[in-house]
């Protein structure tokens, strides 16, 4: 930056951000005061991270227009040689990272990712068997009201009702009975490390494809913070924008041969890398997002840095202490802790829903998402828990100490929940304890 004659201190000049000032100030004002919130309040979304300037750098690059329908080698527009390259690169940087055979960049996000699955791997009317919304699994996992749950048939698996964990024996009873055709692991709000093995053999033994959601923790395994499923699954799906702190997007990751081809897909001519692509494009998808696949490499390149392994390993490092303070403030939380970067608050016995609470965090500048914990009474509307997660308070720089003070911070207001006054003196501390961090793409641009 620097200031101007009549003392005016100009804009900083990255990407069309001066000129988005001068083009349009009513978006301009509004990112403002979204950046001004963001560096003021905790972040504590599980889903939510500050992707670096240069992932936001390449996100918002002249890669935005680009046509480039098809994959490299093979487009249907011209003047894509550079394009070919970049995504090669991603493709390359995703292989290596997660040691898979076959790579795609292109789902727009985390459900048309997980739309291309169905499609490569099933018929409408197959069986599927998911972990319910309600007890972590997601949406896209064989849910009534999506279209995983309509076009196909659900088979839940549930939790252990103590250790409110997968129970991996009724599992395996239940696959052996419905002899589902695609069995999924992964969640949304699961806090407990996946046991990808057990899963690979209840798969194999009932000729079912095994397919890992990783949106979540797609960082902590790169960062080798939490187990890798790629050598247990057929297929791997994720986000981008969680905690691999990349840009919105969404990648699939496979194994090229399909073991049960000579089953299921007699009549296709094609592999189960080309199936998953051709699902993706042109069955599901147009052009890709060029600008968003660039803005994924950037992250898979700093993802592949040694400091990311300590980003990380302090984000459960995080979590973990968050818990440890709430359990030690009285709280109770969903399987008891967490192995991961999550954790979620089990409010039944509280007078208020998990909404409610969220809403008096908010104004505290506590930022979280209510959310249904397993044998929730209230409605998915209003819920009896809050997620936490610690990716984005980690990426700030934050550590332990400061999950001990966050603790303190989120007792407070939920032990008052109508207490204004109190709200306020709470806001401001979180904004003082903001302060004395950088926000990653935000303090640095
Ligand atoms: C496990 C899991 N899978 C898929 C998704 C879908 O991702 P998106 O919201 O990008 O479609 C999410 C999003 O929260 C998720 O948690």
């Amino acid at each position: 930056m620097d200031n101007s004659a009549d003392g005016a201190i100009a804009q900083p000049d990255t990407y069309g951000r001066s000129s988005l000032a001068a083009v349009d100030c009513r978006v301009h004002e509004l990112l403002l005061r979204q950046e001004q919130q963001e560096r003021t309040t905790l972040k504590l979304i599980a889903s939510e991270n500050f992707a670096s300037s240069a992932v936001l750098e390449a996100n918002g690059s002249i890669f935005t227009n680009k046509y480039a329908e098809g994959y490299p080698g093979a487009r249907y527009y011209a003047g894509n040689e550079i394009v070919d390259e970049l995504e090669n690169l991603a493709i390359e940087r995703l292989k290596t990272l997660f040691g898979s055979e076959h790579a795609n960049v292109q789902p727009y996000s985390g459900s048309p990712a997980n739309q291309a699955v169905y499609r490569a791997l099933l018929s409408p009317g197959d069986k599927v068997m998911g972990l319910p919304l309600p007890e972590g699994g997601h949406l896209t996992h064989g849910w009534a009201i999506n279209f995983s749950g309509t076009d196909y048939q659900r088979v839940p698996y549930g939790l252990d009702e103590k250790t409110q964990q997968i129970d991996y024996d009724r599992l395996r009873q239940t696959a052996k009975r419905e002899r589902p055709r695609l069995i999924w692991v992964g969640g949304t709000a699961y806090p407990r490390v996946f046991d990808y093995a057990s899963m690979a053999e209840i798969a194999l033994e009932v000729n079912s494809y095994l397919v890992a959601d990783i949106a979540h923790i797609s960082g902590l395994i790169a960062a080798g913070a939490h187990p890798n499923p790629v050598r247990h699954c057929d297929v791997v799906s994720s986000t981008s924008h969680k905690s691999i702190r990349g840009p919105r997007g969404g990648f699939i990751l496979s194994r090229k041969e399909d073991r049960y081809q000579a089953l299921y897909h007699t009549k296709s001519k094609y592999n189960l890398a080309r199936r998953i692509d051709r699902a993706v494009f042109p069955h599901l998808q147009g052009g890709p997002h060029m600008n968003a696949i660039a803005a994924l490499a950037v992250a898979l390149h700093e993802a592949a840095n040694p400091s990311f392994q300590s980003y990380g390993q302090q984000t459960v490092k995080n979590a973990k202490a968050l818990a440890q303070a709430l359990l030690g403030r009285g709280y109770g939380l969903v399987t008891g802790g967490t192995d991961n970067h999550m954790l979620i608050l089990d409010l039944r016995d509280r007078p208020l829903s998990g909404k409610a609470y969220a809403e008096r965090l908010a104004k505290a500048g506590i930022i979280t998402n209510f959310n249904m914990v397993p044998g929730d009474p209230r409605d998915p509307a209003v819920t009896s828990g809050i997620r936490l997660g610690a990716p984005a308070v980690t990426s700030m720089g934050m550590r332990d100490v400061e999950m001990l003070q966050i603790a303190g911070f989120i007792d407070s207001v939920l032990r008052r929940p109508d207490d204004e006054d109190l709200h306020a003196r709470v806001r401001r501390d979180v904004a003082d304890l903001c302060a004395a961090f950088e926000v990653p793409g935000i303090s640095d641009k």
